[in-house]
């Protein structure tokens, strides 16, 4: 099984060499490639140097800030392109431990997609502020209802793809750009009736560096979820009607 981990970087400089250095070691078999999206801070060039010293580690350099969506699109391409089995996302700020990947691994066997979840039994957050806890739980139970889903962690960023599993998605027409982009490929997963797992995770927040997540990006989530979630109802009854 061959495995590669993706990390998508804007501004990790602080943060990248010590998850590049927790992965390389945890799961030692796992390839890695960092996207960058040509951050200011030199990320890109500091991914340079480590895949310079390491035959495992690549860099896809983008030429500006697209969003995570875009990004992992890119990072999915060149996996599939370079025949890898199982496709990891993993966050570059040490939120989404290393050393729990191979648990991902472990449940990918019985599986088309593993999340790795805050909210089933044994997940847990640590050091999120009381508001940031709500929002995640929130914007789960939101989507869970809006889309009829069962997944616990709908936004989750830990995840593992089988290779089939991306290639049945039509990655070209996965268009959210921000956070959102992870309830969108949950939810085109499950309307293929793919088995999804949810295993728990610890989920620590970053030290070092600041997250990116804004208020345009729960909002395109928000309309996203509430389209997406109409539009399904629609074709639902007009199914039923015709
Ligand atoms: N290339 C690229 N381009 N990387 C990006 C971009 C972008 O536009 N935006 C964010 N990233 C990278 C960050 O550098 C980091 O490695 C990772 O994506 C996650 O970004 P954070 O800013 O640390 O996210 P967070 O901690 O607020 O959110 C986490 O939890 C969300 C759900 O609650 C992430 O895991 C999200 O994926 C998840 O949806
Ligand atoms: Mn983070």
């Amino acid at each position: 099984m061959r495995v590669l981990t993706i990390i998508p970087t804007f501004n990790e400089i602080e943060s990248l060499p010590l998850t590049l250095g927790r992965l390389r070691e945890a799961v030692p078999a796992s390839d890695v490639l960092i996207v960058d999206d040509n951050s200011p801070d030199g990320t890109g060039g500091l991914a340079d140097e480590a895949a310079a010293a390491d035959p495992q580690v690549f860099v896809l350099h983008r030429t500006g800030k697209v969003g995570l969506g875009a990004a992992y699109i890119a990072g999915f391409r060149w996996g599939l392109e370079r025949g890898y089995d199982v496709l990891v996302e993993m966050d570059a700020d040490g939120s989404h431990r290393p050393e729990q990947l191979q648990s991902l691994l472990d449940a990918v066997d019985g599986a088309d997609l593993v999340i790795g979840s805050r909210w089933v039994p044994g997940g847990s957050v640590v050091n999120w502020p009381a508001h940031r806890k709500l929002l995640s739980r929130a914007g789960s139970t939101y989507s869970r209802l809006m889309l009829g889903l069962s997944v616990r962690d709908i936004t989750a960023g830990f995840r593992a793809f089988r290779r089939g599993t991306l290639e049945k998605l039509d990655l070209s027409a996965v268009d959210s750009v921000g956070y959102g982009f992870q309830v969108d490929m949950t939810f085109r997963v499950a309307r293929l009736g793919l088995r999804i797992a949810e295993v728990p995770i610890t989920f620590v927040e970053r030290e070092l560096g600041a997250s990116k997540m804004s208020g345009n990006i729960v909002l395109e989530a928000i309309v996203n979820v509430t389209r997406w979630g109409l539009a399904a109802r629609w074709r639902k009854l007009t199914r039923r009607d015709g």
